[in-house]
C-alpha cells in the first residue's frame, strides 16, 4: 500500500462528493455496471449527494445494485442496509426496481447466502468460479472489519463460498457477507472511510505494524484497481 492508493479530501462531505462523481463517471463508461454497496453510516452522505446531484442522470439505468453485506433483519428494520439505501437513494432516483438486488435479510441466513451467491453468478461475468463486480464499495469498522468479515471470523477472507453467514462479535447479529475471494475478484475495490475513529487502524494497516494482520480490511487486495477515499481526519500524519 502506498500513498498513491489514497484520495484524500478535507471533509467527509468532500470525500463523498468526490467518490460519488468518480462512481458515476465509471458507471457511465459501461453498458452494464454491477456495484456492491457498503452499509453502516458512512455511505449515507454519499447516497444523499448522489440523490441530489444525479437525480436526473441517465446512468442509473445501467447500474445494478448489490450489497457487500446485509444484516439478517427484515427490509423494514432500521438495521437494514437496504432500508437505509432505499430511503436515501432509490426513493429519490430513477433506479429501475429490477436493478436492485437486495439480500433478503428476512430469510434463513444460510439459505440466503446460498441464494445470493447463485444470483451473483447468474448476473455478472464469472472468472475462476467467482462473480466479477465492476466495483465493490467497502467501509471499515473501528476493529478493522470490512463488509461483515470481522476479525474473529477472518477465515472468511479465504472462504470457498461466494457468500457466507457472519456473526457480529458484540451483538451476535447474523449477517450475510460477500466472501474475501469475491471482493478481491472485483475489477475495482473502493474503501470509503472517514473520521478520526478509523485513523489508528489505517495507520497500522498502512505501516504494517501493531495488529494489522488481524484486521480483515488489511487483506483486501483487489486483482484490479483499489483506492481509499478518505478524509484528512482519517489519515492525518499517516499518508
Ligand atoms: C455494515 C457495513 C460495515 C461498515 C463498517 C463501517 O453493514 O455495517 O457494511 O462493514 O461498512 O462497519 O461502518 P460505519 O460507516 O458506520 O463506520
Amino acid at each position: 500500500m502506498t500513498k498513491n492508493d489514497f484520495r484524500i479530501y478535507d471533509t467527509p462531505q468532500q470525500t463523498a462528493e468526490a467518490f460519488g462523481d468518480y462512481l458515476m463517471e465509471e458507471a457511465a463508461k459501461k453498458e452494464v455496471f454491477h456495484v456492491a454497496l457498503s452499509g453502516g453510516s458512512t455511505p449515507k452522505i454519499l447516497f444523499d449527494y448522489l440523490a441530489t446531484s444525479y437525480a436526473e442522470s441517465d446512468v442509473w439505468s445501467k447500474m445494478h445494485f448489490y450489497w457487500g453485506d446485509e444484516r439478517c433483519v427484515p427490509p423494514s428494520d432500521d438495521e437494514s442496509n437496504y432500508k437505509m439505501t432505499k430511503e436515501r437513494l432509490f426513493d429519490k432516483t430513477p433506479v429501475p426496481a429490477e436493478n436492485i438486488h437486495r439480500i433478503l435479510g428476512e430469510n434463513d441466513p444460510a439459505e440466503e447466502a446460498e441464494r445470493y451467491g447463485e444470483l451473483l453468478l447468474e448476473n455478472m461475468d464469472v472468472n475462476d468460479g467467482l462473480p466479477v463486480f465492476d466495483m465493490v464499495i467497502l467501509g471499515m469498522g473501528e476493529d478493522g472489519h470490512t463488509a461483515s468479515i470481522f476479525p474473529h471470523q477472518i477465515e472468511l477472507l479465504e472462504s470457498k463460498n461466494i457468500c457466507d453467514v457472519a456473526v457480529h462479535p458484540d451483538s451476535g447479529q447474523r449477517r450475510v457477507t460477500l466472501s474475501g475471494p469475491v471482493i478481491n475478484a472485483a475489477q475495482e475495490v473502493i474503501f470509503l472511510v472517514t473520521g478520526a475513529g478509523k485513523k489508528q487502524k489505517i495507520e497500522e494497516i498502512y505501516n504494517q505494524n501493531g495488529d494489522w494482520k488481524s484486521y480483515p480490511a488489511a487483506h483486501i487486495n483487489s486483482v484490479g484497481r483499489q483506492f481509499w477515499y478518505v478524509d484528512t481526519n482519517a489519515v492525518e500524519g499517516i499518508v
